[in-house]
């Protein structure tokens, strides 16, 4: 469903890993960007009904795009950009507090 439009300069390629499996992305974009183009597509389920969640407004409102990101859980991903070798894992129900 969604695609780039355009191919990145070979400089500003990098790759980074949903799931533990590499994924091309771009400088600059943001993880959220990089999460709509993968299937499946959802980057979290619902805490209570397990229901998978995509981003949506990527804009910070709606909360639909939280995954986990280099081991910090329920990061807004519309809101975070990429770096290289970045580990991103779609967050699955309930967080647990820090304690
Ligand atoms: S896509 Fe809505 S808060 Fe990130």
């Amino acid at each position: 469903m969604f695609q780039k439009l355009h191919e990145p300069p070979s400089a500003q390629k990098l790759v980074v890993y949903i799931d533990g499996a590499p994924v091309d992305a771009e400088r600059g974009e943001s993880v959220a960007a990089v999460i709509l183009r993968q299937r499946p597509l959802w980057s979290r389920t619902t805490a209570v009904t397990q229901a998978r969640r995509a981003p949506y407004c990527m804009a910070g409102v709606c909360f639909d795009c939280l995954a986990i990101v280099d081991g910090v859980a329920s990061v807004q991903t519309c809101l975070t950009e990429v770096r290289p070798g970045m580990r991103i894992e779609r967050q699955r129900g309930r967080r647990e507090l820090a304690r």
